[in-house]
């Protein structure tokens, strides 16, 4: 059956246009802030080794096979995968996946906007100049003086989730293009100069020790942290990759334009790490810290160079942009199936949307301040807790919601849809969609699809279990 549908939301204009959205929605937060810390967290280059693994044999081929059900499809995730099952003579419940990838993008969106605007913040204070020659104490202060105000946060939690839900609103294929064209080439070179930076510190090396070399002994302890962050970066698992794969025009080719963007994506994660670990080790910090890591080590390294502040401002202004592309594309796999589904205006169903993650999201901004003492999953001697106030172990509001999004649902979202298009879409429906030239090429992406990548989801999720 050819596939000739066309999505009512839009369409891209070229496949660049989609490889700029999808890389802008996979470039953000996950990589300048996340990827660094989770690295400091988890030890090191065992933790960077398992993550490039995972990227290349889950992470990517899941992303091909979210792209071309979308494509096929046509339509919001959900509805996609209903009618693609109908039409294979499976079951409808297949949409039940990208119903639970849809709630996860929304809680992904809740404390996204919250550390967004934490980015918001250091716009201003750097602008300002408040960050002119600081040592490291103050500012590991200035982010803890952020942090503990939960006025402060709130406001630019609001402010991020308005700028979310304006552009979905206005729709995302016009606003995207233009200022993605200009905001991903200067995100990379700021990025550049940064590396520049961490070069002159004297501890380079050191920097890049950490990141690549391996140590087996700690492989066990990062491998479903470091799966769950490769679904997370790659946007994949939620149906964000999805929803734009459905704008992708018909003709184009998508596994080029899906392997560009890994690797973008890719690129940018390694060069914000070989960035930052030679400033957290120079200025004598503790690569383990944290959420804080790049907010504490970035404004010591512009607090210190020449056309610092300048260049600083300029860097979390790009911050902001890289996690505000990221952001819309959380939105509108929801937004698109609303509005299929009641019929009702794309301004509306934002507006709902926005306001109830906004909502969500109060629980990230308490949790660094009055509410940091509650705690949910809490394992303790007397047994399981799903919630306790002040308990020792437990994960806070924050990072509840991060485990579960990271380690949960992504992975089981990952799960359904590349299983979906392996098993159930049909090996004509695929290679229809994917168009290799070369036989060979094609049988051994959709091996990675029907058997590679699943296997290693579920590997990972025993691995843990059984830990
Ligand atoms: N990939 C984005 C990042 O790295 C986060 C994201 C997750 C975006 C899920 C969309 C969906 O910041």
């Amino acid at each position: 059956m050819a596939n000739d549908k066309v999505s009512i939301h839009g369409s891209w204009a070229s496949r660049w246009v989609f490889i700029l959205a999808a890389t802008g929605s996979a470039v953000g937060l996950g990589n300048i802030w996340k990827f660094p810390y989770m690295t400091g967290v988890y030890g090191g280059g065992a933790f960077v080794m398992m993550y490039l693994v995972c990227i290349a044999l889950v992470g990517m081929p899941i992303m091909l096979a979210e792209t071309l059900i979308g494509r096929r499809g046509r339509q919001s995730p959900v509805n996609s995968l209903k009618s693609l099952a109908l039409d294979s003579g499976a079951s409808p419940r297949w949409s039940w996946a990208a119903l639970m990838g849809m709630v996860g993008a929304l809680l992904i969106l809740s404390f996204y906007s919250v550390v967004a605007g934490w980015s918001l913040d250091y716009i201003v204070g750097m602008g300002r100049g408040q960050f002119n020659g600081i040592s490291a104490e103050n500012a590991g202060a200035s982010f803890g003086g952020l942090i503990g105000d939960p006025w402060r946060l709130t406001l630019w939690h609001t402010l991020f989730m308005v700028l979310t839900g304006f552009v979905i609103a206005r729709g995302v294929v016009a606003g995207l293009e233009r200022s993605l064209r200009v905001m991903m080439p200067l995100l990379f070179v700021l990025l550049l100069i940064l590396l520049g930076y961490s070069f002159t510190t004297g501890h380079f090396m050191e920097g890049f020790h950490f990141l690549f070399s391996f140590q087996p002994e700690k492989v066990l302890d990062g491998v479903l942290a470091a799966m769950g962050h490769a679904f997370f970066t790659l946007s994949v698992g939620v149906g964000s990759i999805m929803v734009y794969g459905s704008y992708m025009p018909k003709k184009a080719s998508i596994g080029a334009t899906v392997l560009t963007v890994g690797i973008l994506d890719t690129l940018v994660a390694l060069t914000a790490g070989l960035a930052l670990f030679p400033i957290v080790f120079a200025g004598g910090m503790e690569p383990g810290a944290g959420p804080g890591l790049m907010f504490i080590t970035l404004p010591v390294a512009f607090g210190n160079i020449a056309f610092g502040q300048v260049m600083g401002t300029v860097f979390f202004i790009l911050v902001m942009v890289a996690a505000w592309t990221s952001s819309i594309s959380m939105l509108e796999p929801a937004v698109a199936y609303l509005v299929e589904r009641t019929g009702r205006s794309r301004t509306l169903i934002t507006s709902i949307l926005a306001l109830l993650c906004w909502l969500v999201g109060m629980g990230t901004v308490f949790s660094f301040n009055i509410w940091s003492e509650a705690k949910f999953f809490v394992f303790a001697v007397d047994g399981f807790h799903l919630f306790q106030w002040g308990a020792e172990g437990g994960k806070n509001f924050f990072d509840s919601i991060d485990y579960l999004t990271s380690r949960i649902l992504l992975p089981l979202g990952g799960l359904s849809f590349v299983l979906f298009a392996g098993w159930v879409l049909g090996r004509d429906a695929v290679r229809e969609e994917l168009a290799f030239r070369s036989p060979v090429l094609f049988s051994l992406v959709y091996w990675l699809m029907r058997v590679v990548a699943p296997i290693g989801v579920l590997v990972v999720f025993v691995a843990e279990l059984t830990k």
